[in-house]
């Protein structure tokens, strides 16, 4: 039988046949249905009945289109089904290209009859799905809750939980196609000090490289690749250069030629015919690493020794682009599905894993040149099941436009909810030129994401922070020193991400599953427990509508105004980053601005309480050296904070766990009526009452975090 296709130019010999499969589910009982990223479209699924499937097929899109379940970059077929008195995961794993129908219905399925006499209602809402996967066979997981977190414990159970990045990793990025050479790198890097913006990486994309052979420099450019990185570290920041899969063909390049000479096992994907398969890419013509077998992702992995790649340094990380993968003459902009894998995988087989196994790769190269001492980062484009084991993804070219930036964040969301926290949008939008307004309201959103990184189109006119007048570089700057005093708090969110992968960034619902009303809002997250972001999305916003969900107060993060919950509208500027605490939790702070988070190590923290309505509140802290896998033999420290009975107490979570951190500068108790004064062992602690605010701060009460301690007030 034959089973050849033609797809525009290009043939698909299909040898083995048909191999689909598929299967239908019913969640029964459920309003709404999350996840299946990567799309550009609504955080809750759509019904697909009028449109296409969601299509997971890791592609390189040109200009990719919003609202529409078209592939993307990365793929996770896994939905969140949503009740306010249940939610239920599943997992779909399969590497081939994969759609999904969506069907919402009030029909009553026989089950749904059932369970209806049983829950005494008329009405159960059913959704009806049906996964089909070109090849593969069924494997299928099932996690029960009931709650959202439920669900995140038992996906952590199967898949793991997130990694644990290094401390510059979740700081602020600087990128552009292309600073152009040493002289330019090292300028913009003196610029963020000249205006005392805090910055803790920049990176290099193709142009840094000698003809698009990656583990290379031009030479004319960069001369001195290792002074360059050495005059960054002096300041506490890194370098990123782009490492991308397609490899030149060039028989007098070493590492061309080691691939293809290879003696125990085939480096390059192969042609349906056996040899080694030849695309288009950056670079020419070029062959593809197959990292899906595990020796060529051994000969990957050395290719980060400082031996052979040359110039690079403790401090030069990694960004691994066009790994879906990209292959500019190939269908879809792809690799052709009878390409042949290790053990005679075809390529359709496993597209879907293929750019995981690069970042994997990648990383485990960072880890060995390191002699298994510092924590890696790599950043993918492509991604599957399991990348959030392995280092953060963003989600590819955007566009400069307030739709983009609005979409960042139901896409952030869905990555999240499908279990995969640390995730970023381009700052400013990759393609086109942001209207300066536009490009610090994208400061004021990115800061709040979990990845947080500016990147720019070679064609765009340069946009460093600094640019725009001084009084829009005052307002990056704000944002960006936002970030940087709340790294102690985000840090402690993914190192609880890295035990259970709770998500970093959350939807509204996740917390407050019973609330239906923000079942479809995906303009305000949750920034781990204790924040949320309601940012401003629209062009000469004056008054800016926000819902703080039930039933706790709510404060202003920089007036300390307390709210009522509820759905209200406030008056906002262009200096405005409208963020508020939850009532009830605790949160640790850094307030002094450096040149980055390295240079912060042993800076103070502030202690910001914010009180409940009974006069309560908790909080934690997590602390370790912010790049090392010593916390893996307990050092560290994770403290548990709490307020109540009028005593803010400081405990250790992890009794095993030791690491020394800075001390307290200051405590700050938000929701107090009347001034109380405080003492520690009985010494008196200095505390001012604010009476227009409601607050108490407490003065350098001489304490370390790391500690366990008491304050008392009266
Ligand atoms: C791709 C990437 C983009 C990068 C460009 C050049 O378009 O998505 O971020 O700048 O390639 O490497």
């Amino acid at each position: 039988m034959d089973w050849e296709e033609n797809f525009n130019s290009h043939h698909d010999s299909n040898p083995r046949g048909p191999r689909a499969i598929s299967l239908d589910v019913t969640f029964t009982g459920f309003d709404k249905l999350y996840g299946l990223p990567e799309h550009a479209d609504t955080l809750a699924l759509k019904g697909t009945g009028s449109t296409d499937p969601y299509r997971l097929y890791n592609l390189d899109v040109f200009e990719y289109e919003l609202d529409n379940p078209m592939a993307l970059y990365g793929a996770i077929p896994y939905v969140h089904a949503l009740s306010p008195k249940h939610s239920v995961g599943m997992m779909w794993l399969n590497a081939a290209e994969t759609w999904v129908d969506i069907n919402y219905s009030n029909e009553k399925s026989i089950v749904g009859r059932v369970l209806s006499s049983i829950m005494s209602s008329d009405e159960v809402s059913r959704i009806d799905t049906h996964f089909m996967s070109e090849s593969g066979l069924l494997d299928l997981f099932l996690f029960l809750g009931p709650t959202p977190k439920d669900v995140t414990r038992q996906y952590s159970n199967v898949f793991g939980p997130s990694y644990l990045p290094p401390l510059f990793a979740i700081s602020y990025h600087q990128c552009r196609w292309n600073y152009n050479d040493q002289k330019d790198v090292l300028g913009v890097d003196a610029n963020f000090d000249k205006y005392d913006i805090p910055m803790d990486v920049i990176w290099l994309d193709i142009e840094h490289t000698d003809g698009k052979r990656y583990f290379s420099w031009d030479a004319r450019k960069f001369p001195e690749s290792k002074e360059m990185l050495s005059t960054l570290a002096g300041k506490g920041r890194n370098m990123v250069t782009i490492i991308d899969p397609h490899i030149k063909v060039d028989k007098n390049w070493g590492l061309y030629k080691a691939g293809k000479d290879h003696s125990t096992c085939g480096i390059y994907v192969q042609n349906k015919d056996g040899g080694n398969f030849e695309g288009h890419c950056w670079p020419g013509t070029s062959s593809w690493v197959d990292y899906t077998s595990p020796c060529a992702r051994q000969w990957w992995a050395e290719q980060f020794s400082y031996d052979n790649y040359q110039g690079s340094s403790p401090s030069l990380f990694t960004w691994n682009d066009m790994n879906e993968p990209s292959v500019f003459n190939g269908p879809e902009v792809s690799m052709p599905k009878d390409n042949l894998h290790a053990e005679q995988w075809e390529h359709r087989d496993v597209h879907n894993i293929y750019g995981h196994y690069m970042h994997k790769a990648s990383s485990d190269g960072q880890v060995l040149r390191s002699q298994n001492t510092a924590r890696p980062f790599v950043l993918s484009r492509a991604f599957f099941v399991g990348s959030h084991r392995i280092g953060p993804i963003w989600t590819g070219d955007n566009y400069a436009s307030w739709e983009h930036l609005k979409m960042s964040i139901p896409m952030l969301l869905s990555l999240n909810v499908a279990g995969y926290p640390f995730v970023g949008a381009d700052v400013g939008g990759f393609f086109g030129n942001p209207a300066t307004e536009l490009l610090v309201r994208w400061y004021q959103v990115g800061v709040l994401q979990p990845f947080l990184r500016a990147h720019a189109h070679i064609d765009t006119r340069r946009r460093e922070p600094w640019l725009f007048g001084e009084e829009n570089t005052a307002l990056i700057r704000d944002a960006l020193i936002l970030r940087y005093q709340l790294l102690p708090y985000i840090y402690t969110q993914f190192y609880k991400a890295s035990v259970d992968n709770s998500p970093i960034m959350r939807p509204l619902w996740y917390d407050h599953p019973s609330d239906t009303s923000l079942y479809s809002n995906q303009e305000e997250f949750l920034l781990g427990d204790s924040l949320l972001s309601s940012p401003v999305l629209e062009s000469n916003e004056k008054s800016h509508l926000v819902t703080l969900p039930g039933p706790q107060v709510w404060y202003d993060y920089h007036s300390y105004t307390k709210y009522s919950p509820g759905t209200m509208h406030i008056s906002v500027k262009l200096s405005s980053t409208p963020l508020f605490i939850k009532g009830g939790s605790i949160l640790v702070t850094k307030m002094r601005v450096r040149r980055s988070s390295q240079l912060m190590e042993s800076d103070p923290y502030t202690i910001i309480v914010a009180l409940d309505n009974k006069g309560e509140a908790k909080g934690e802290a997590y602390v370790d050296d912010g790049k090392s896998f010593d916390y893996k033999n307990n050092k560290f420290s994770f403290q548990n904070l709490s307020f109540t009975g009028n005593k803010l107490s400081c405990r250790s979570g992890v009794k095993e766990a030791h690491y020394k951190s800075a001390g307290v500068e200051r405590v700050v108790i938000l929701g107090v009526d009347n001034s109380l004064s405080a003492s520690h062992n009985g010494s008196p602690i200095i505390s001012t009452f604010s009476k227009s605010s409601h607050s108490i701060t407490l003065k350098k009460p001489n304490l370390v975090l790391s500690d366990e301690w008491d304050i008392e007030f009266s």
